[in-house]
């Protein structure tokens, strides 16, 4: 016997070529004939008496063969000697960690079967319970794993860690009194999990997920109808919060037992939609972090639908309706006006969720349901000063039992960014204003209400004036307008000013300004508008540069006239921007076009003359030049 076992080791093939052969399924007599193996057997060397592996829990597995396998090309006992080894001790093992969850007996049949009758899978291996009690558990390999041991030696390794959690589950089920026989043809979470769990067995092989198996998921499509293996990606996700043994317990509770894999069952299991929605927000960021430590590469991109806000009539509230598909991954994004915080809220009921973030964000938050309290769900939008709007991303996942699903999500301006401008319709990138109308979530309105946000501004209170600047009944159409600053008209005007105070070397005008005037509302902007005077005044030479940038917005109250001609007086109560004058007298001064910063001010008494084709107007203080003179002609 000693000289025969001497010989195994060295002719192993010839010498288990012509050991006594045995039924494949002598271990289920009266087993299910259409997934036992109906050939005759040897016993691979070294497990003619089964081989124990495991730590506490125990299992003694038998490893035979078919005659037909010993003569496929690639099969060679040297090689898979050490790749059944390693497989077994370290698959066992693992599962062994998560207690009593594997069958004490397990039989692999290595055979060259391509097509077996009843085989769920024709690819590298299968497995099932044939037998009317639970023991042993079958594992069957296929001619793609012989091949591999030679070709793909971690993908034969991995193969048969994952038929081996296989045996696991329907040794669970089997002890819940559940049918393990009918689990469904490649239901996602037995396939998907037991390639999680074989790929704890070896984390660093990485090939989980490839081979012919290897199709990308697809978030769009419910996890279900995706292939089962490739589900993997969520129980991987899983890792990021829960233990592997928590995974487990997780797979053993939920594992189908009948064809129950679709959406119907995932809407009962009370923790899938936090578990989804936890692999959901992974998956788009595209960083779901595999066992060996490296993100999961290659992830397909979620492109975002955008969202259609409903605008309430003040355009300072909103909702959106968003529909997904459940159990299917979908994101959708959301342009608002910069420069404000809002407010998300959904109605997500108990099988909805509902994230955000800004582009920028490394990280989804939550959406709260219904109102919101401290800081939950409010996003601060960044003032954009080029008017660009601010984009707003939402993760929507659901797992109701319904074709389409839909949240509502509501969304609420809390305050503005006084600071920010405001871009009229159209004006965005052309003309830049502050808001003579509203700001709403979405830019400003074309609504006369004014600004209602902060209390930092001094707004007029209905239509009144305050201090000497008052409403009055008076009007003057031939003021309501888009204005364009004329400066050749402006240079004549104030060459013919100037030279009573001295000798005018020269004057030049730049830039350009804009006053958009519409009832009691006028607003003003500059861009480098500069005015250079170079007078001598008594043998002195004084150059002068005034520079104005910026904008402001005020109510303008007609004061007396009102017929082409007469005077106004104007509230600012927003702008931003600088009138700054330089002279080498005094040096100069500088002055805010904001409520508080006198450049304009309600005392100012601002006389004009308009008609179809042109605005002047000049602002006196005391009799005194104030402000301007400006020319404006109509554009
Ligand atoms: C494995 O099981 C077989 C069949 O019950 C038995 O004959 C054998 O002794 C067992 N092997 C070990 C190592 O326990
Ligand atoms: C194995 O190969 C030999 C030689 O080609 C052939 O005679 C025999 O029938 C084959 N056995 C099986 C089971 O395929
Ligand atoms: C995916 O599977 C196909 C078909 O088996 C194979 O050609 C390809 O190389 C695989 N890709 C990867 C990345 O494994
Ligand atoms: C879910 O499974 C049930 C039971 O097999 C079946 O009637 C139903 O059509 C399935 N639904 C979907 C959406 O797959
Ligand atoms: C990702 O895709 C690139 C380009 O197709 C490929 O070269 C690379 O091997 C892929 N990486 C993985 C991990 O599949
Ligand atoms: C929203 O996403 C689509 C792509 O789905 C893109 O074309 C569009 O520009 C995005 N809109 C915003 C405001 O980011
Ligand atoms: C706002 O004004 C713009 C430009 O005059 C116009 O095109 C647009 O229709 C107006 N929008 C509303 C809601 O009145
Ligand atoms: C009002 O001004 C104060 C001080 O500058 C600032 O902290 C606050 O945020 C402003 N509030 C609003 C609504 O703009
Ligand atoms: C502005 O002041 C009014 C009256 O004091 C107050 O009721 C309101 O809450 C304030 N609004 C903001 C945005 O601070
Ligand atoms: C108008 O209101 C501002 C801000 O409250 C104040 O500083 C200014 O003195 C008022 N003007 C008059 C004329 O009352």
């Amino acid at each position: 016997m000693g000289f025969l076992l001497f010989l195994a080791a060295f002719f192993g093939l010839s010498i288990a070529q012509t050991s006594a052969t045995f039924s494949c399924s002598k271990w289920w007599p009266g087993g299910i004939s259409t997934v036992t193996v109906h050939d005759q057997c040897s016993y691979f060397p070294g497990y003619e008496n089964g081989q124990l592996f495991g730590g506490s829990q125990q299992v003694n597995v038998t490893v035979v063969y078919t005659q037909g396998w010993l003569n496929s090309s690639l099969a060679s006992i040297e090689t898979v000697t050490p790749i059944l080894s390693e497989t077994l001790s370290q698959s066992i093992a693992y599962y062994a960690t998560f207690g009593n969850v594997l069958p004490s007996q397990v039989v692999v049949i290595l055979t060259s079967i391509a097509k077996p009758p009843g085989a769920a899978d024709t690819g590298t291996a299968d497995t099932v319970f044939p037998g009317t009690q639970y023991q042993p558990c079958q594992i069957r390999t296929f001619p793609v794993w012989t091949d591999n041991t030679v070709n793909n030696r971690p993908r034969s390794l991995f193969a048969i860690a994952h038929e081996m959690y296989h045996c696991a589950q329907q040794f669970v089920l089997y002890q819940q009194d559940r049918d393990p026989k009918n689990y469904g043809d490649d239901p996602w979470i037995i396939e998907g999990s037991a390639s999680y769990m074989a790929n704890l067995v070896f984390p660093l092989d990485n090939v989980e997920r490839v081979g012919p198996k290897n199709t990308s998921y697809d978030p769009t499509l419910p996890i279900y109808q995706n292939n089962p293996y490739n589900a993997e990606i969520f129980f991987q996700s899983l890792e990021f919060n829960t233990e592997a043994v928590d995974i487990n317990n997780w797979v053993m509770t939920n594992a189908p037992d009948y064809y129950a894999t679709n959406r119907t069952h995932l809407s009962t299991i009370s923790d899938f939609i936090d578990k989804f929605y936890s692999f959901a927000k992974q998956y788009c960021l595209k960083m779901i972090l595999d066992t060996d430590g490296f993100y999961i590469q290659n992830l397909t991109d979620i492109i975002p639908t955008p969202a259609t806000i409903s605008l309430s009539t003040d355009g300072n509230s909103g909702t959106a309706s968003l529909t997904t598909v459940p159990d299917s991954i979908t994101t959708f994004n959301l342009s608002l006006s910069g420069g404000q915080t809002v407010v998300l809220t959904s109605t997500a009921s108990a099988n909805q969720r509902v994230a955000y973030r800004l582009p920028n964000d490394p990280w989804w938050s939550d959406m709260p349901t219904g109102t919101s309290s401290g800081s939950e769900g409010n996003v601060v939008l960044p003032c954009n000063n080029d008017g660009t709007p601010v984009t707003i991303l939402i993760l929507y996942v659901s797992s109701s039992d319904a074709d389409y699903d839909i949240v509502n999500i509501n969304i609420q301006q809390q305050n503005t960014d006084q600071d920010c401008p405001c871009f009229l319709p159209g004006g965005v990138g052309s003309t830049r204003r502050r808001e003579i109308t509203k700001r709403g979530l979405q830019g400003c309105g074309n609504s006369t209400s004014l600004p209602s946000s902060g209390n930092n501004s001094t707004t007029p209170s209905s239509g009144k004036g305050n201090g000497t600047c008052q409403a009055s009944s008076l009007t003057d159409p031939c003021l309501s307008k888009t204005w364009t600053l004329n400066l050749p008209a402006l240079q004549s005007l104030l060459e013919t000013k100037v030279e009573s105070e001295g000798t005018v070397n020269s004057i030049s005008l730049s830039g350009t300004g804009q006053l958009d005037i519409s009832g009691t509302s006028a607003g003003f902007t500059y861009s480098n508008f500069e005015v250079d005077i170079d007078l001598t005044v008594i043998g002195i030479d004084l150059p002068t540069t005034t520079v104005i940038n910026g904008d402001f917005s005020s109510s303008l109250f007609v004061q007396s006239g009102g017929n082409g001609a007469g005077t106004f007086c104007l509230v600012v109560y927003e702008g931003e921007g600088t009138a700054t004058e330089t002279d080498s007298l005094t040096g100069g001064f500088s002055l805010n076009l904001g409520p508080q910063g006198g450049f304009i001010t309600s005392e100012m008494v601002m006389t004009y003359t308009c008609d179809t084709e042109s605005l002047t107007m000049t602002g006196t203080l005391n009799g005194v030049t104030a402000a301007g003179p400006w020319v404006y002609s109509s554009s």
